[in-house]
């Protein structure tokens, strides 16, 4: 181990390879690097320390490369014993980073880094499963008044976050990062669809076409890499807990089935649930002879590895990443430990997934630091909050830039009644967001032309809007807009005005209504965004 006073890594010597790989990287994050070059020049995270549990990849250092371009101070650690690439960890530790992380860490070297990364004393927290906010909280309480919110990647992590926020006992704020559309339908599904196989492949090198495939749970993840299997020439067998999405799969052309049936026919396994013991030993007791079981839920608890510990009768190291156990007299054979196998046999999902995943972190971050004063306080209303609409938008715009492709805006007249969107964005900065082509792209997209002449009113409205500091304003403003767009049916906008009154101005709200005459269903969305 290299350790120096701000960083411990495996071996500096690797940052030079680690370069080489934040490069490959670079080139294939478009999305990221925007939003880094915009960090670049308004600061926006300036002086802040942000502390992070997250994979430590060559996407990862790319996202700490974008928040220190927006100012902030950074400390690193893994959230996965088995997930960092050390040549990445060196790099950063090269760029002057605080990192403390390894592959192979001991769960004692985990919670000891953590610690360090909680020393720095963060005010702001990036997290991919929740146990920076846990420690945090748990052993480090008196930190919480300096922090002004945190951050998180994935869907457990969310599960635990409610968890807590259920208790009482989430005392900051924390987006939940995995919920943006261009997180969860992209990351969890194209990018765990790919890479888990690929963890596979790299630790088994399998051949996936004619096998029959076992996928344990149809969320983003399990949906992704059914996809993929089926893609290869896999037989894919979805097993599911809840009814629609069995039903989904069922729907998607796959045989659908319970684990205790499929335990018996499948070659491979592979988890995705965030879900334990959802492969336990009765189930392995059941499978064929050299049956290959891998997890890629964030847990390592999905597959009860430690009763098929328990119950082998032999178990060896096969290749690394790859461990077979004897069982019954069956070689059953496990990918990554039982831990995220695409993080821990391959290298997660590629750079171009997590640029936009990322771009949601970086402006996850500036958004809580922007919007500090308006966040929610412990006790008083969701402590898990998202991401305005408009950001998610803005994220699929800039990836598709980098990408090079274009696309339509909606120009017809709407036909019958086709629903079309108006958002009103409201900001106190408007300048600020129209520069930023914030607002601009919003009126842009979601108006038809047959609306067309009412941009400048909503435009209008943008700039009657400056004025808006808090909620009592925001009312005054709706009535403005119900005037401007005509007949807005009255009790609708009576319920609207009454849920404002108890709305913090964090929240966002939907309002619908109808044109009488005319063809189109309006839908309000009205969010207040750098409410200072
Ligand atoms: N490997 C990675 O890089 C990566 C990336 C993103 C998310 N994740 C993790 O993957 C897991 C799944 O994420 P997701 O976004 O698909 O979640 P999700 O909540 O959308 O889907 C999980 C599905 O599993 C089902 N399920 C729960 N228990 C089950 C059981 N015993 N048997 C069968 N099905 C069961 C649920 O009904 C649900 O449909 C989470 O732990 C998440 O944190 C991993």
């Amino acid at each position: 181990m290299d350790a120096g006073k701000d960083y411990e890594v495996k071996d500096i010597k690797l940052a030079e390879q680690g370069l080489k790989n934040l490069e490959l990287a670079e080139a294939r994050m478009g999305a990221l690097l925007e939003v880094r070059k915009r960090f670049a020049k308004e600061k926006p995270l300036k002086g802040v320390r942000v502390g992070m549990a997250l994979h430590v990849t060559k996407e990862t250092a790319i996202l700490v490369r974008t928040l220190r371009a927006g100012g902030a101070e950074v400390a690193i650690t893994g959230c996965n014993p088995l997930s960092t690439q050390d040549d990445v960890a060196a790099a950063l530790a090269k760029e002057g980073v605080r990192v403390w992380a390894y592959k192979g860490e001991s769960t004692e070297d985990y919670y000891r880094y953590l610690g360090r990364v909680i020393a720095f004393r963060p005010q702001v927290t990036i997290d991919d499963g929740c146990d920076l906010v846990s420690e945090i909280h748990k052993k480090h309480p008196d930190l919480i008044k300096e922090i002004v919110g945190g951050c998180e990647e994935t869907t457990t992590g969310i599960i635990r976050l409610h968890a807590m926020e259920k208790d009482n006992a989430l005392k900051y704020p924390v987006v939940a990062v995995n919920d943006n559309k261009t997180k969860h339908l992209l990351d969890n599904y194209y990018g765990t669809g790919q890479s888990t196989l690929d963890g596979i492949m790299r630790a088994s090198n399998i051949l996936f076409a004619g096998k029959s495939v076992v996928v344990c749970g149809y969320g983003s993840c399990g949906k992704g890499v059914s996809l993929k299997a089926k893609g290869l020439g896999a037989n894919v067998i979805v097993t599911e807990v809840d009814a629609f999405r069995a039903l989904q799969a069922a729907l998607d052309g796959f045989r659908v089935m319970k684990l205790d049936n499929a335990a018996r026919i499948g070659d491979v396994f592979i988890t995705l649930t965030g879900n334990k013991s959802v492969i336990a030993l009765k189930h392995m007791k059941l499978m064929k002879d050299t049956a290959l079981l891998a997890n890629s839920g964030h847990f390592d608890a999905e597959i009860d590895v430690a009763a098929l510990r328990k119950a082998a009768t032999a178990t060896r190291r096969m290749r690394p990443f790859l461990d077979e156990y004897v069982l019954g007299g069956k070689r059953l054979y496990l990918a990554g430990e039982g831990r995220l196998v695409n993080l821990a046999a391959a290298e997660g999902h590629p750079s171009e997934v997590m640029s936009t995943s990322f771009c949601g972190q970086a402006l996850a971050v500036e958004h809580l630091v922007k919007n500090k004063a308006a966040l929610p306080k412990a006790g008083g209303g969701s402590m898990v909050i998202t991401l305005p609409k408009g950001i998610d938008d803005e994220i699929a715009r800039l990836q598709l830039t980098a990408m090079g492709v274009r696309f339509d805006e909606l120009t017809a007249e709407p036909v019958g009644d086709l629903p079309f969107a108006v958002d009103v964005v409201l900001v106190a900065d408007v300048d600020d967001a129209l520069a930023r082509g914030l607002a601009y792209r919003v009126l842009k997209i979601s108006l038809p032309s047959v609306l067309a002449e009412r941009v400048y009113v909503l435009q209008e409205l943008l700039v009657v809007s400056r004025a808006v500091m808090a909620v009592a304003r925001l009312e005054a403003l709706l009535k403005v807009a119900v005037e401007l767009f005509g007949t807005l049916h009255q009790s609708s906008l009576h319920r609207t005005l009454q849920s404002l009154s108890v709305l913090s101005p964090y929240k966002l709200f939907s309002h619908s209504c109808f044109f009488p005459g005319r063809v189109a269903r309006i839908l309000v969305n009205c969010s207040v965004k750098y409410v200072r």
